[in-house]
C-alpha cells in the first residue's frame, strides 16, 4: 500500500521495538558524550583477542588469490569438514559435510534466515520468553506470528511445552530452543531434549536449536548438543558460532548441522540473499576447529574465573545469585521494587554502570537483570563496588 510518507519504513519493520543492543549503545553514547566514567556490561563481546595462530592462518589465506573470488555458497569445503568434525570430536555424531552443513555469516545470520526457508505468512513460531530477540524479529519479517513460551526459574528456565494451547500448536510449524541459554544461563538435560525431539515429533515441528554458547561450560561438565538424543536428526538444525568459542564476534563466521532437508532449505534461501562467507576467514576458521582447538580451555578458565568472582561479589552484597554452568551470562533479579528497565536506567545515570534489562529480552525476563563475563575482573570488582554504593 502507498503510504504518504515515501521513506516510512515497511510495516514488518515498524512492528519490531528498536533492537536491543542498538537502544543500548545509544544511550551510553549520550554518558559517554557527558564524560561519564563508564563500565559497559551490555552486549556481551569477548574483550580478549582471537588467538594468535587463527590471526596467523587468515594472514597466510588473504594472500592466497583464490580466496578472492566469489566464496562458496555451501561454504568452503574444507570448514565444513572441519565443522562436521568437530561435532563428531566433542558430541560423538556424524554430520555429512555434503548433505547435512552449512556455513554461515555467524550464528545470528542464519537464525535470522532461516524462518524465511520454513515459515508460511500466518504460521506459528513458539519463541523463548526471556530470549535472543532475533527469534521473534525474524519470525516477523518471514510473515509469523510468534507465541512466547515462559522460561520461568522454577523450572530451570526451560519451557513447559505441554502448557501451550493446542489451537496454538495446531499452527505452529518451529520452536526455537537455546541452551546454554542467553540470558539466563540455563542448561538443557538430555531428558529435556528428548522431551522436545517427541513433542516436536508429535505436533510436526522444527526444531531450531541455537547452540552458539555450548563451548562455554563450566566445571568440566559439558552441555549436550540436541542431537546427542535419538529422533532428533528427524525434526532438527543446531547453529553453531565461532564468535563466542575464539573471541571471534567480529569476524562473523558460524555453521548450521542438521536434518538434510532443514540445511538445504537454508542453503536455497541463501543463494538469492548472500554469496557466503569470504573464503579467507573460513581458511581461519578451520584452523580453530583443528590445530587452535585447545585454546578453547584457557578461554573457558577465564569466563569460570570471572563467574566466580561476579557471583562471590554480588553475593556479598546480599543478592541471590546462582553461578551459571555454561555460557556468559549471569541472570539475576532486580534488588530493588524497581522494574528492570527502571533499575538500568537509574544505575547508569548514577554509576555509569551499564547492565542489560531483563524486559529486553522479553515479557518473562522483567525483574531480571544479566551480567556479561566478558570484561575484566578488575571491571566486575568495580561493577560490585558501585553496586554496593548504589543500591
Ligand atoms: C548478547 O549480548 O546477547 C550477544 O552478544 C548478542 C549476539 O550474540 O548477537
Amino acid at each position: 500500500m502507498k503510504n504518504n510518507t515515501p521513506f516510512a519504513t515497511a510495516e514488518r519493520l515498524q512492528q519490531l521495538p528498536p533492537y536491543l543492543f542498538a537502544e543500548l549503545d545509544a544511550k551510553k553514547s549520550a554518558l559517554q558524550a557527558k564524560g561519564m566514567d563508564l563500565i559497559s556490561l551490555s552486549i556481551a563481546d569477548p574483550d580478549q583477542p582471537t588467538p594468535p595462530a587463527i590471526v596467523a592462518a587468515m594472514q597466510t589465506a588473504i594472500h592466497d588469490v583464490a580466496t578472492h573470488v566469489y566464496p562458496s555458497y555451501q561454504g568452503a569445503r574444507a570448514f565444513r569438514e572441519a565443522a562436521c568434525d568437530w561435532m563428531a570430536r566433542h558430541y560423538d555424531i556424524a554430520f555429512s559435510p555434503d548433505t547435512e552443513c552449512l556455513a554461515l555469516i555467524g550464528s545470528k545470520e542464519g537464525i535470522a534466515h532461516f524462518p524465511w526457508a520454513f515459515i508460511n505468512p500466518g504460521d506459528v513460531v513458539l519463541v523463548p520468553d526471556p530470549g535472543y530477540p532475533v527469534y521473534a524479529s525474524s519470525t516477523i519479517f518471514a510473515g509469523g506470528v510468534p507465541y512466547f513460551v515462559p522460561l520461568l526459574p522454577e523450572r530451570g528456565f526451560l519451557p513447559d511445552l505441554n502448557a501451550i494451547p493446542t489451537d496454538v500448536l495446531r499452527r505452529a510449524r518451529l520452536l526455537f530452543l537455546n541452551y546454554p541459554n542467553n540470558p539466563t544461563g540455563a542448561c538443557a538435560t538430555r531428558a529435556f531434549f528428548a522431551e522436545a525431539v517427541a513433542f516436536a515429533q508429535r505436533h510436526r515441528l522444527i526444531i531450531a536449536h541455537d547452540a552458539a554458547y555450548l563451548e562455554i561450560f563450566f566445571d568440566g561438565v559439558r552441555p549436550p548438543s540436541i542431537f546427542s538424543v535419538p529422533g532428533a536428526r528427524d525434526v532438527a538444525i543446531e547453529f553453531h558460532s565461532l564468535s563466542k568459542t575464539f573471541n571471534m564476534t567480529g569476524w562473523r563466521l558460524g555453521w548450521a548441522v542438521g536434518n538434510a532437508a532443514l540445511v538445504q532449505g537454508l542453503a536455497k534461501l541463501k543463494t538469492n540473499l548472500d554469496s557466503g562467507c569470504f573464503t579467507a576467514i573460513q581458511h581461519a576458521g578451520v584452523t580453530a576447529l583443528t590445530t587452535a582447538a585447545g585454546c578453547v580451555h584457557e578461554i573457558r578458565a577465564q569466563y569460570q574465573r570471572r563467574r566466580d568472582r561476579l557471583v562471590a561479589g554480588l553475593r556479598g552484597l546480599g543478592w541471590a545469585v546462582e553461578p551459571p554452568q555454561a555460557s556468559f551470562y549471569v541472570w539475576t533479579r532486580v534488588p530493588t521494587e524497581e522494574d528492570s528497565m527502571a533499575f538500568v536506567t537509574r544505575l547508569m545515570e548514577t554509576t555509569g554502570v551499564i547492565l542489560t534489562p531483563g524486559i529486553g529480552f522479553g515479557v518473562a525476563g522483567e525483574g531480571f537483570v544479566r551480567f556479561p563475563l566478558t570484561v575484566p575482573e578488575s571491571q566486575l570488582d568495580e561493577a560490585v563496588a558501585r553496586l554496593a554504593k548504589f543500591v
